[in-house]
């Protein structure tokens, strides 16, 4: 048996990377006053319908759709914003008229082409901001993904920046965009001519090269935007200069979402090809009322963990935890594994990292084991120890050996530690 292709698993080697990553979003949360959700993996199929768009390619091709034994038709998360607005309305979290920030971090789904940096079970970090409507939350969005990158030490990123209008000022140009491709259908890939109606500003995105060809020339978002989105972009950008935050203006980035509004943000590490994306986000103001809530202005975004992984992997960045100082107890015959067992209990209550042999190994075999698992302390207890009710503690750097009855050797290692601190 085999992971379904897509999906990895996590081995215990690799784990500290992860962690690692965890700790330090977790610490710039803390820092911006996020506080942790953990909403369902599996969620109703209409609430990502009606949230996510149902012409995106996310809800057309890649969701994991299927119904329950209730007949229900579920979807597991492909993305956390749904989700999240969600919980925001089923718990009347805006009833305190407060702004709520809160982040996420786990498995999401999508059935897509897996290939390097994409995968059909992937994990996110990510957060939301509920109930500010102010571009200053726009701009500390963005220079919290900023920071986060900049605590990990990652360098080269490009921020990209987009306004996309909304819906008082995209219609126009939705419409432009129409009239633009419609005289260049015939490049198109087939699913941008599908596109061409029901969402055009898609096509700016493809990445087959007939369509990057045909968008040549196409008419830029930034100038069709009314005075108030103008304006929006206009407050978002000059903080973010506030903060010598540099970006790109990118009137082609238009995310794969429809609940976006106003600002649009990708922030990329291009050595990571074609999926160079690290971190997608923006503004999402009509999404709450989409979901059946009161109109509610919304601002959020996602890292990929799995690209932030190879992106920190490829500049060496995921400091190497130091190994963990341990004791080893040798025992043979089933009353000193017993005794040595009851030390190593006690050991372990108090804090000290100690380990025993489960495989049945000789005395010799056990003591080798000591030594590959670069133990300070070896406690071997055999028949000649067992009748006199004394462990040999033997300190591995110094080669030196003493016998203790074996109620006090817990209490040796304790006082010994405090004092040499090799533990
Ligand atoms: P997204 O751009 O679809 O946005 O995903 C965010 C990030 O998740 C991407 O930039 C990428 O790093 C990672 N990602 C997406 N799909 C895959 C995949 N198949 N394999 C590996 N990594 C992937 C969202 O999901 C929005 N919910 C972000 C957001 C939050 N917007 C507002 N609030």
């Amino acid at each position: 048996m085999q992971a379904l292709k897509g999906t990895h698993d996590i081995l215990p080697e690799e784990v500290y990377k992860w962690d690692y990553m965890e700790g330090v979003i977790r610490a710039v949360c803390s820092r911006y006053g996020y506080k942790e959700i953990r909403t369902p993996i599996i969620e109703a199929t209409e609430l990502f319908q009606r949230g996510i768009g149902d012409t995106t390619d996310v809800v057309t091709k890649e969701m994991y759709t299927f119904k329950d034994r209730g007949d229900r038709s579920v979807t597991l998360r492909p993305e956390n914003t749904a989700s999240a607005v969600r919980a925001y309305l089923e718990h009347k979290m805006y009833g305190d008229q407060q702004v709520h920030k809160m982040f996420y971090i786990g498995s999401m789904f999508r059935y897509d082409r897996p290939q390097a940096g994409r995968y059909r079970e992937f994990h996110q970090f990510g957060l939301e901001v509920l109930g500010a409507s102010s571009p200053l939350a726009d701009a500390e969005v963005i220079a919290m993904a900023c920071e986060i990158f900049h605590r990990l030490g990652l360098k080269n990123l490009d921020l990209h920046l987009n306004s996309i209008g909304d819906r008082n000022c995209r219609p126009a140009y939705r419409q432009k965009l129409i009239e633009f491709f419609e005289a260049k259908k015939d490049q198109l890939c087939e699913d941008c001519r599908e596109r061409l109606y029901k969402n055009p500003l898609r096509i700016l995105d493809c990445k087959e090269e007939g369509c990057k060809k045909a968008s040549e020339g196409a008419p830029e978002i930034t100038d069709y935007l009314c005075e108030e989105c103008h304006n929006k972009f206009e407050a978002v950008k000059h903080y973010l200069d506030a903060l010598g935050i540099s970006y790109t203006v990118d009137p082609r980035l238009v995310r794969g979402l429809d609940y976006y509004t106003n600002t649009a943000f990708e922030i990329q590490y291009p050595p990571l090809g074609a999926q160079s994306a690290v971190c997608g986000g923006g503004r999402y103001d009509g999404l709450v009322e989409e979901i059946g809530g009161p109109s509610t202005p919304g601002i959020g975004f996602a890292i990929g963990l799995e690209r932030l992984l190879l992106a920190l992997d490829m500049q060496n960045l995921i400091p190497v935890p130091a190994v963990n100082k341990k004791v080893y107890i040798a025992a043979l015959g089933e009353d000193a594994i017993a005794a040595g067992f009851k030390i190593q209990e006690e050991l372990r209550s108090r804090h000290v990292i100690a380990d025993m042999d489960l495989q049945g190994r000789s005395l010799k075999g056990q003591m080798k084991q000591a030594g590959r698992m670069n133990a300070v302390y070896t406690i071997i207890i055999g028949s000649n120890e067992l009748e006199k009710g004394k462990a040999v503690v033997k300190t591995m750097e110094t080669g030196t050996q003493q016998e203790l009855p074996f109620e006090e050797v817990a209490d040796y290692i304790v006082t010994e530690e405090t004092n040499s601190n090799r533990l």
